[in-house]
């Protein structure tokens, strides 16, 4: 009896475990984890997403908008919630979901549905989306009919430095045209890489609300400058020291975004062999001997990183949060669904710490809602005037913004807001976890992962890590992609472009096949493409290379130094100039690898290949762009690319 008893409970924890592991989602929204007990009354999903489990048939539901979105970092999250917000001021019915946790049978029986979705990878869906995105375009459903009796919208977020500009948000607006949807107000695309992504997100919504009003045929209220109604409320707690954020106990299971391992750093070093301006990439490794961390090189480190003590305490000061309330642990409760907000229950200087991005660039939607905070009239109608939506106003904005960059230098100068810390809570942006190329391989250094970080000044994570002495701990997961060597045919030539920060990845390539010719195997010729600004300053990892190259484990080193000569030189005019060797590689089947920023590089660098396969191949410039997406296809033309400056 007692052996089965045992055995059972294992299993309901075991069960409990991966029910929070299939509720994890990649926003910014939680399961309790907190208390040790997981069975036992902790909320899970997020307040933002009630209508996640919902039956939508019942006879109010259906008659709701239905606001979906598709977020990988939390943008079209937060575009989510400020639209569900104010549609609800403006008297339509309406709720939101996360489409991780959609229901996709149900969506023939919405009225109308409002999809906000980022284009992620090379013009994909987010994490969030796959399942949602497959399921649309599944081929049993019936073209035409399908969702016949359903009106939409869409508005898709994406950076145009990429090849496939908003890519998820264009075929997700087709395909509900297919499927007969009938759209009620046009397709529009925010560019996050033009700094203009909140204006044209709010110019969209303008025009949104009467066609909403028209398809509903309901009246919509004009004034849209109310106050924002706080949905959430802080209930305090007894207890006396607050639980970190994510358990510190090791797990038996591999560490995701939900539960993330901390893991003590071991190395952070310079990487620039002059610093000036307080530039700084940095070789920063963790140990990872006391977790079950599996990787491959080619993946990715995710970090959660957090805002420094210093920082805390200054916003703790402009919300006038005393010492003790500071430390005084709380839950912060939707009113609505009673659901936990945040992972565990933390003290205010902890939450503050670890779940509120600091640091980041104001929204304007959270500041419209802190405005009316303010007691003073002339500086609440002021901060109004200039969130909106106008040029004068926008001009004026971003100036503005310039100068007191954050929030806390909005509060400090708008000064009688008000904000309530719950309030405040509620609204600010949370923090998403970081990526970073791992650069380093599990064969040869199985205890230890390794990164390379182009500190951002400024920025939240690359600060933290900055900061970090060795021996501190931060909570890490990977994250796996494909931008992998080509584990079952080592003989296959290899072409790596990664300029700057972009060589991470390679470091790790380099070790693995160093791995493989200690085993003995027969390595492809490996040529890399590395770029920097002048060779006596940022020409990371340049000894690594040399040796790699004496080693035979890498077969060429092509540099381009941009500023070392009176004109520029990029890795795109390098290839160019080894188009002859290139197209023999290619021919050959080689994987061509390309890492590093998506501003231009990534693009330049994809025309100058093309040309390569058509010159050299003597191909017409629609057969080369033929064999280019045959690679893509075959997996052998990999991309791993991030916009370094938002
Ligand atoms: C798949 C992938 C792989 C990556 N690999 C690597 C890698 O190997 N190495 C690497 O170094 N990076 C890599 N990155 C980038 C990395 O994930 C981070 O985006 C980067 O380190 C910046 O993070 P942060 O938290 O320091 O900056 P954030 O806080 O996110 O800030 C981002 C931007 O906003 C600006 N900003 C922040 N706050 C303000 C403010 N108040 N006012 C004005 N501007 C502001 C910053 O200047 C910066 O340009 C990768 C990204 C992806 C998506
Ligand atoms: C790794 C990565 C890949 C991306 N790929 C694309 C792309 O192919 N096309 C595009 O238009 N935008 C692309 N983007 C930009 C995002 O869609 C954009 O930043 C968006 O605002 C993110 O929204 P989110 O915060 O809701 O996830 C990419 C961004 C990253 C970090
Ligand atoms: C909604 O109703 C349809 C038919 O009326 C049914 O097939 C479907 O299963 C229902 N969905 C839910 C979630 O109840
Ligand atoms: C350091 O960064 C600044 C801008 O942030 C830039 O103007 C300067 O050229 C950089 N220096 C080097 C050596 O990269
Ligand atoms: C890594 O951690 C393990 C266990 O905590 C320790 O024994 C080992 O010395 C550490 N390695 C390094 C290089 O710090
Ligand atoms: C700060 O809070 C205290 C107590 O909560 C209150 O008495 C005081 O008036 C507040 N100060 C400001 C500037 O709001």
């Amino acid at each position: 009896m007692s052996i089965f008893y045992i055995f059972a409970s294992a299993l309901i924890a075991l069960a409990g475990y991966f029910y929070i592991q299939l509720n994890r989602k990649a926003g910014g929204d939680y399961v309790t984890v907190s208390g040790g007990a997981h069975g036992k009354g902790s909320g899970h999903g997020s307040p933002t997403t009630p209508a996640g489990g919902s039956s939508p048939n019942s006879s109010t539901d259906n008659k709701e908008v239905l606001v979906l979105f598709g977020s990988q970092t939390g943008t079209a999250e937060l575009f989510a919630k400020t639209l569900t917000r104010e549609g609800a001021k403006m008297g339509v019915p309406i709720k939101i979901c996360d489409v991780e946790s959609y229901e996709s049978f149900n969506l023939e029986y919405e009225r109308l549905v409002i999809l906000i979705c980022a284009t992620y990878g090379e013009g994909e869906p987010t994490d969030t989306m796959k399942d949602f995105h497959d399921w649309m375009f599944d081929d049993c459903r019936a073209v035409g009919e399908e969702l016949a009796n359903v009106k939409y919208t869409v508005f898709g977020l994406g950076d145009r430095q990429y090849k496939y500009f908003c890519e998820e948000g264009i075929v997700m607006d087709r395909r509900f045209d297919e499927l007969g949807a009938k759209r009620i107000y046009g397709l529009s695309c925010g560019d996050s890489g033009g700094g203009q992504l909140e204006e044209q997100f709010d110019e969209w919504c303008k025009d949104l609300w009467p066609a909403v009003g028209r398809a509903l045929n309901i009246k919509i209220k004009e004034n849209t400058e109310e106050p924002v109604e706080p949905e959430c409320r802080m209930k305090y707690w007894e207890e006396k020291e607050a639980p970190l954020p994510f358990p510190k106990t090791a797990s038996v299971l591999e560490p995701t975004q939900r539960l993330p391992v901390w893991v003590p750093m071991m190395r952070n070093e310079e990487l620039l062999k002059s610093v000036s301006d307080g530039n700084s990439t940095l070789a920063i490794d963790f140990n990872t001997s006391d977790t079950i961390i599996s990787y491959q090189a080619g993946d990715h480190l995710g970090i959660l990183p957090c805002n420094s003590d210093e920082l805390v305490a200054e916003y703790l000061k402009v919300l006038n949060v005393s010492d003790e309330e500071a430390g005084r642990v709380f839950s912060l409760q939707d009113k609505k669904t009673l659901k936990n907000v945040f992972p565990s229950r933390v003290a205010p200087r902890t939450a503050l710490k670890w779940y509120i991005d600091l640091a980041g660039v104001p929204k304007k939607s959270t500041l419209r809602a802190f405005a009316h905070c303010c007691t003073d009239a002339a500086q609440k109608e002021e901060l109004l005037r200039i969130l909106r939506v106008n040029p004068e106003a926008q001009n004026e904005f971003a100036k503005l913004c310039k100068k007191l960059r954050t929030m806390q230098g909005f509060l400090r100068h708008f000064d009688s807001a008000k904000v309530p810390l719950s309030f405040f809570l509620e609204l600010m942006p949370r923090i998403t976890p970081r990526y970073y190329s791992i650069s380093s391989d599990i064969l040869s250094t199985p205890n230890s992962v390794g990164t390379t970080i182009g500190i951002v000044k400024g920025g939240l994570c690359t600060s933290m890590l900055a900061r970090m002495q060795i021996g501190d701990k931060v909570p890490v997961f990977v994250r796996k992609s494909t931008f992998h060597l080509p584990l079952r045919h080592k003989e296959r030539p290899i072409i790596m472009v990664g300029p700057g920060t972009g060589v991470a990845p390679f470091i790790g390539f380099l070790e693995r096949r160093r791995a493989w010719q200690q085993k003995g195997a027969t390595l492809g010729k490996a040529i890399l493409f590395f770029g920097c600004r002048r060779h006596a300053e940022d020409h990371i990892f340049e000894e690594y290379c040399t040796q790699a190259l004496q080693d035979g484990v890498l077969s060429v080193l092509d540099t381009a130094y941009s500023r070392d000569q009176a004109y520029k030189i990029y890795v795109q005019h390098r290839v160019k100039e080894r188009a002859a060797e290139l197209w023999e590689m290619l021919s050959a089947g080689a994987n061509v690898y390309v890492c590093g920023d998506a501003k231009f590089m990534a693009k330049d660098v994809d025309a100058e290949l093309k040309r390569v396969v058509e010159v050299e191949g003597k191909m017409t410039p629609e057969a080369a762009a033929e064999f280019m997406k045959k690679m893509e296809t075959e997996e052998r033309y990999l991309k791993d690319v991030w916009s370094s400056t938002l």
